[in-house]
């Protein structure tokens, strides 16, 4: 559910945010002014069309790239005015991000996969200590029996689980996803959403880039991105939210 009601801070404040990506025909802006302010706990979908600009506008929040106007402020950090080495590492403390390539070391065991960014941030003590929390994350993505096992020796829907315990491993506030569920199938996808939506029920924040209208129905805020700009941001409430439960449930 949204804090914004209760008068809360932003966590993610975002303005005049501008992308331009160099390119032999001339600067193509992929990101043409966004402003947006995003609250401690919610769950936002951004929806479009190929090609609109939600990896770019993920990838700005995740600090993953840099935008070439404008500012991004999360938790209080202006993060567009870190240096190169600075952004890295407070990217590795302070959001989780998670794709729809999953972007597992392969040659790493799924626990080793989770144990890396704990290992970048020179978090959580040994590796034995660092193991170990990776194995509690691994259960509560609900994997925990394949901690030991290469990602190649487990379902797509099991590797995207790694992923977003990878996410969680330095404990962040907030994750950024794109496309998550893009390349598993609908019952997984569901099953990896549902853990989406545990986390926010634990208080984390999530924006997630994503094609699904059904899972996006299910989310607490939507947000629409046409030729790099939002051009609507609809907010879903809890009583929206339980009649669709209801009807969801009156269908089933
Ligand atoms: N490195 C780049 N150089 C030039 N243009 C780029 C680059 N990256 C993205 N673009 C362009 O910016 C626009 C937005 O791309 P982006 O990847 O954000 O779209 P998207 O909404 O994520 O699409 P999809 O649903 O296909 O993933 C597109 O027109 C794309 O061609
Ligand atoms: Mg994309």
């Amino acid at each position: 559910m949204s804090n914004r009601s209760n008068g809360s801070e932003p966590l993610i404040v975002v303005e005049g945010l501008k992308k331009a990506f160099y390119t032999p025909a001339g600067d193509f802006y992929a990101l043409k002014g966004i402003d947006l302010q995003i609250y401690p706990g919610e769950f936002v979908a951004l929806l479009g069309r190929s090609g609109a600009g939600k990896s770019t506008l993920i990838n700005m929040l995740a600090g993953i790239d840099r935008p070439t106007a404008g500012g991004i402020s999360i938790a209080g950090q202006a993060v567009h005015k870190l240096s190169e080495a600075r952004l890295t590492r407070w990217r590795g403390r302070e959001v989780g991000v998670v794709f729809q390539s999953f972007q597992l070391m392969p040659m790493l065991t799924c626990a080793q996969n989770v144990m890396l960014p704990m290992d970048f941030a020179g978090r959580y003590g040994s590796p034995r200590q660092q193991y170990a929390r990776a194995c509690e994350l691994l259960a509560t993505v609900d994997i925990a029996e394949h901690a030991d096992k290469l990602p190649a020796a487990v379902s797509g829907g099991q590797r995207q689980r790694v992923a977003i315990a990878r996410a969680l491993a330095n404990d962040p506030a907030f994750i950024a996803a794109d496309e998550p569920t893009g390349s598993l199938d609908s019952r997984t996808a569901d099953a990896v959403f549902a853990v989406f939506q545990q986390l926010v029920a634990a208080g984390k924040t999530i924006f997630m880039a994503t094609h699904d209208r059904e899972l996006a129905s299910h989310v607490t805020r939507v947000l629409r991105i046409e030729d790099g700009l939002i051009v609507e941001d609809l907010q879903l409430t809890a009583v929206q939210g339980e009649e669709r439960q209801h009807v969801v449930e009156m269908e089933a």
